[in-house]
């Protein structure tokens, strides 16, 4: 630390330079929140991300509202963004699952959207009620109409490194699926690790897999939950194999609900130390990034569970 609340820098060899955050936070993290945040309060959050200099804020899922309570408010909550999109040239990616979804999303005006698979068929199962197969045919026209419509598709791809039901996930499995999300137009996947089992070896393995299946690593984003506290050492990993867009949360908002121990998503704060102590460009101003993640825990009522915003905002 320098005492500046910034490590110093010190670049090494062989990693990009410069990383695209793409911010789930206000998605990702609070659709496993026990708590309902406010409409309002949402709108707060993401704005407050643009400032501190987020350029990809994961906004909200068009989802059915039953399955996830937490972010039923998605009419609400978009037209309430308009201006933020302003603010540096910000994107707004939403989680659609199929048509009705897109409908609701190009209704409000959604220009990146994000259809989510699964490597696994019980995960495809609990969580789109359809198997992989019929999940990939329900995206297809949601992909297809949205290219149309010249709007981003990021394809996620669930279990990747493990399934809490079946689990070891073989990387041919993933890899096929990959293959198809890629194939019905996704602009970039990412891999996610739902309950943070990965190691920086199997990192390294699936990517070189799904270079040979011909999925290049540009068009490739890296999701770590952080429960077994390898998400950093994780996208170090991805980074030196030349990943350039990494997932995170702000504050290590969320957990999940198949892991109960589960911490949630890598924090941006601790991603952000990690790559401006190597010299790695993000445009975070981490002064700004950790300020927001302690007004976000003062609404939830409870400390972030980020080392680095305890220990940026740690007051004697
Ligand atoms: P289903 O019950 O099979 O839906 O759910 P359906 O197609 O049979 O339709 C049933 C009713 O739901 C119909 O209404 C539809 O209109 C309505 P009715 O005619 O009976 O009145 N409906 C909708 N309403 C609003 N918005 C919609 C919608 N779709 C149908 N979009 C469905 C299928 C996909 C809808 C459901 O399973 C669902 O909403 N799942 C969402 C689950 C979810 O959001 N999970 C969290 C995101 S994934 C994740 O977090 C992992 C990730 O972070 C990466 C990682 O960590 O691995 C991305
Ligand atoms: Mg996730």
């Amino acid at each position: 630390m320098t005492g500046t609340g910034l490590p110093m820098t010190v670049p090494v060899a062989g990693l990009p330079a410069r990383v695209r955050v793409h911010e789930v936070g206000a998605r990702d993290g609070l659709q496993n929140e026990k708590s309902v945040v406010p409409t309002e309060v949402k709108a707060e959050f993401i704005r407050r991300l643009a400032v501190a200099g987020l350029s990809t804020i994961e906004a909200t899922s068009f989802v059915h509202p039953k399955w996830v309570p937490q972010l039923a408010d998605a009419e609400q909550l978009f037209p309430l963004l308009g201006e933020i999109a302003d603010i540096g040239d910000v994107a707004l990616p939403v989680l659609v699952p199929n048509e009705r979804g897109l409908d609701r999303a190009l209704a409000l005006g959604a220009r990146s959207i994000a259809v989510f698979g699964s490597a696994t068929e019980t995960f495809a199962a609990r969580n789109l009620n359809r198997t992989v197969d019929e999940s990939l045919a329900m995206f297809e026209p949601v992909v297809a109409r949205a290219r149309a419509a010249g709007v981003q598709v990021r394809g996620y791809l669930s279990m990747c490194f493990g399934d809490p039901w079946e689990g070891a996930v073989p990387l041919a499995q993933v890899v096929r699926v990959a293959r198809a999300l890629r194939d019905l137009g996704c602009d970039e996947l990412s891999l996610g690790d739902t309950i943070g089992v990965a190691t920086p070896g199997h990192v390294v393995a699936l990517l070189a897999a799904l270079n040979g299946a011909g999925v290049p690593t540009d068009a490739i984003g890296v999701h770590f939950h952080d429960t077994y506290g390898q998400a950093l050492s994780n996208t170090l990993a991805a980074l030196q194999q030349g990943v350039t867009t990494v997932d995170a949360s702000a504050g290590g908002l969320g957990g999940c609900p198949y892991a109960k121990s589960a911490t949630g998503n890598l924090a941006t704060e601790d991603l952000v130390w990690m790559l401006d102590g190597l010299g790695v460009e993000t445009g975070v101003d981490l002064g700004a990034l950790t300020a927001t993640s302690v007004w976000m825990a003062e609404q939830l009522g409870r400390p972030s569970p980020s080392r680095t915003v305890r220990a940026l905002s740690h007051k004697e």
